[in-house]
């Protein structure tokens, strides 16, 4: 056990906060969450972090802002008991607003980098983080880690039927083609479009000119949220006349019924990462986080 390093497991990220610290062999510390009457946090950490390397896990999954706002107030108390922090965000909310879409949005990733840098930590981990442009809001040092060679693994020891590997938007090619390339086999991209202001997402079927007849699909995102995304390129791939088709993801947020209804659009079955905690949980993205702590903490 390394004396010096110590985990504090988030009120949101409590397993995986779990993993991180059997890995790395340091003492784990919990931190204790009440919500009050009226919504607010209060966070208390319950042990000694003076000298301490302190890792934060804390993840921004929904409820979205509380989760938000609970990381900050860990990041700043345990600098405040002297601790050096590093602040591991597995899923980092607002990642996704990384630019004025429509003319007046707030670009919030800014807004988020800005806490961030100013709340004491002196790193930050994210895990598969939305974008690059997200990533360079952070002025303190900030790394991004894959757990698509996790995902991939996952999948490698299938049984699968001349598999190929999809994105459904062509912004997550490089991400297919990373996974594909780790079990050997083939990456498309699907042409997706989303309407930034009703959300509705649609994929332009005449533009895709793979042939998936006959194979099983692996739909790679980072992020699944309401499922739509993962629906239309379901419904895409089986009026082409695909096998079967599973999902995965770094980030299942699943909200407002997702997972029902990916299901009754036709995927055999999801798999997600604990850095959201849902029944889809299937990999663990300790591993990955670890191997950047172990360079940082040196
Ligand atoms: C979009 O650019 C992301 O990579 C995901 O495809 C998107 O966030 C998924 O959202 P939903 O599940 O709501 O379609």
């Amino acid at each position: 056990m390394n004396e010096k390093l110590c985990v504090l497991a988030g009120p949101a990220s409590k397993d995986l906060a779990k993993s991180v610290s059997n890995i790395l062999g340091a003492e784990l510390i919990d931190v204790e969450l009440k919500i009050f009457p009226d919504g607010e946090s209060k966070v208390r950490i319950d042990g000694d972090l003076d000298g301490k390397f302190a890792v934060i896990v804390q993840s921004t999954y929904p409820p979205v802002d509380a989760h938000l706002m609970q990381s900050l107030f860990i990041i700043g108390k345990a600098r405040k008991m002297g601790a050096s922090v590093c602040a591991v965000i597995p899923y980092l909310a607002y990642a996704r607003q990384d630019k004025e879409f429509v003319q007046g949005e707030a670009v919030s990733m800014e807004l988020i980098g800005s806490l961030f840098n100013s709340s004491g930590g002196k790193n930050i981990i994210t895990v598969d983080i939305h974008s690059e442009i997200a990533l360079s809001q952070f002025t303190v040092p900030a790394y991004n880690v894959s757990c698509i060679p996790l995902l991939a693994n996952y999948f490698k020891s299938q049984k699968l039927t001349k598999p190929v590997v999809a994105s459904p938007d062509l912004g997550g090619s490089a991400r297919a083609e990373e996974f594909a390339k780790i079990i050997g086999i083939s990456a498309i991209s699907l042409p997706k479009s989303r309407n930034r202001n009703t959300g509705e997402v649609r994929i332009e079927e005449s533009k895709l000119s793979a042939d998936v007849k006959g194979r099983d699909v692996i739909l790679v995102d980072d992020i699944i949220s309401t499922g739509a995304s993962i629906v239309k390129a379901t419904e895409v791939l089986r009026r082409l006349g695909c096998g079967k088709v599973y999902a995965t993801c770094a980030h299942a947020l699943l909200v407002n019924n997702a997972l029902d209804k990916i299901r009754s659009a036709g995927v055999t079955e999801v798999v997600g990462t604990n850095t959201v905690p849902s029944a889809v949980s299937k990999v663990d993205v300790a591993p990955a986080i670890c191997d950047q702590i172990s360079k940082i903490a040196k």
